[in-house]
């Protein structure tokens, strides 16, 4: 019997990783624009640390998390948590006040497979820890914009604010006031997070939900003046940078942490799956979980979404991957010749490849054209014994006879001018 990878994990092939790598790149030379470095952390954690940062009564917690129940274990189902978990651990605020950290890997959650959600999938993280001001929400915000942006891809972004301990609580009571009132209305679901979580209630996707939750109150509206001018100052900083935005009272994220500011980047061309990227303000998550009082605030973008969307656009921007030259030995006394050459060659950093089975010419080039080469050497026994090679320009498929006198150095350095020229 095959055996075939599991439902919702997903290989990425060659052909694909190209794109991947290209996203990576693309990430890893903006966060470091903005002053981001890099941090790794484990793929396990301890499950307390998922059920007492992202929240016992959410999705991701209650059904989606892969847990070795005997250990008490969870495969990250996302980053910030395990990275305020390595910032704690290392007092990483000792070193530098504010700390500004991204993570790239692969994060599980046990959710309907479907285009664009798969069970293991890749997050793309950056989290600004220990500043509180306004201006670094947007500093982030507009970071998130910049990679999309220099990726091609054209997003919405939506902003909200979901307030802080002061005046969530009592916005929660009004909402399940009213809740309360229309819950006949309400799928099951949202009759029960009524109780357990009622501000998922507002971005519940069933239509007579959304509906009904039209004239819910408004947290945006019982913001306390702390929370109502920071969520101000998000707003005149992101039309300072010249970031186009829209309100979305109605967004409540699916994680528990989230104070103030949250924001999330859209997408129309990826059916249900519309979010590409989201994140926000946790002002008191690393308290939470045992560390300083200090804010923090972060985003994760989705890599199989903006791969989808690249791939969707035909790669625009991708960069062209191939040889540089292909060796074409004809003969079976060209190929240790060419071999060496080869290896020469690689040790001055040129991508050479080659092909040991003295296939014929046509075969040879085909697979050079396979490999996107560039040039193509061919060396033929009668040409050996002459000492002489064919260049062969790929795209133009222009020839030359190239010198092969001398030691298999100089032959090196002769096509390395050809290459470089
Ligand atoms: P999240 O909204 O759960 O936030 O996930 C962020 C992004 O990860 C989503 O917008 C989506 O692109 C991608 N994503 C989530 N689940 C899946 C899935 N099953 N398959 C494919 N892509 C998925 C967080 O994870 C927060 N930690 C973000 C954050 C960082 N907040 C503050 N700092």
């Amino acid at each position: 019997m095959k055996i075939q990878a599991i439902n919702g994990f997903k290989d990425i092939l060659p052909d694909s990783v190209v794109r991947w790598q290209h996203i990576e790149q693309r990430a890893r030379d903006i966060f470091e624009r903005f002053g981001m470095q890099e941090i790794r952390m484990p793929i396990l954690e301890k499950t307390e640390l998922f059920v007492r940062s992202i929240g016992e009564a959410t999705d991701v917690v209650e059904k989606e998390m892969y847990t070795f129940a005997d250990k008490g274990i969870t495969m990250r189902p996302e980053a910030t948590a395990s990275i305020m978990r390595a910032f704690i651990e290392h007092g990483l605020h000792v070193q530098q006040p504010v700390q500004r950290l991204y993570t790239i890997g692969p994060m599980f959650r046990h959710e309907r497979p479907q285009k664009g959600r798969l069970r293991q999938f890749h997050q793309l993280d950056a989290e600004i820890i220990g500043a509180v001001e306004a201006q670094v929400d947007a500093e982030l915000i507009a970071m998130g914009q910049m990679l999309l942006d220099e990726l091609g891809l054209s997003v919405s972004l939506e902003l909200n604010s979901l307030g802080c301990p002061v005046c969530r609580p009592p916005f929660k009571e009004r909402l399940v006031v009213y809740l309360e009132r229309i819950s006949t209305g309400l799928c099951e679901d949202c009759r029960r997070r009524t109780h357990t979580n009622p501000l998922r209630v507002l971005d519940c996707k069933k239509p007579t939900c959304r509906e009904l939750a039209q004239d819910a109150p408004s947290l945006l509206e019982a913001l306390c003046p702390d929370c109502d001018r920071h969520f101000h100052e998000v707003e005149e900083a992101l039309t300072r940078l010249g970031i186009g935005f829209s309100r979305n009272r109605f967004m409540v994220r699916g994680l528990d942490y989230y104070t103030r500011t949250t924001f999330e980047f859209l997408t129309t061309d990826l059916g249900a799956q519309a979010a590409v990227g989201a994140g926000g303000r946790y002002d008191g998550l690393i308290e939470q979980l045992g560390g300083p009082a200090l804010p923090g605030i972060g985003f994760a973008m989705g890599m199989e979404r903006i791969a989808l969307l690249l791939e969707q656009q035909g790669d625009a921007g991708l960069p062209a991957v191939g040889a540089d030259i292909f060796l074409a030995a004809l003969g079976p006394e060209t190929i240790a010749p060419c071999s060496l050459l080869a290896h020469l060659l690689r040790r001055e950093g040129v991508r050479a490849a080659m092909d040991y089975s003295s296939r014929s010419l046509k075969a040879q080039l085909k697979q050079a054209n396979r490999q996107n080469a560039r040039f193509t050497l061919i060396v033929g026994t009668d040409e050996l014994a002459r000492q002489q090679g064919t260049l062969r320009n790929m795209a133009s498929q222009e020839q030359r006879p190239v010198d092969l006198s001398g030691s298999a150095a100089e032959q090196c350095q002769r096509l390395l001018r050809v290459l470089r020229a």
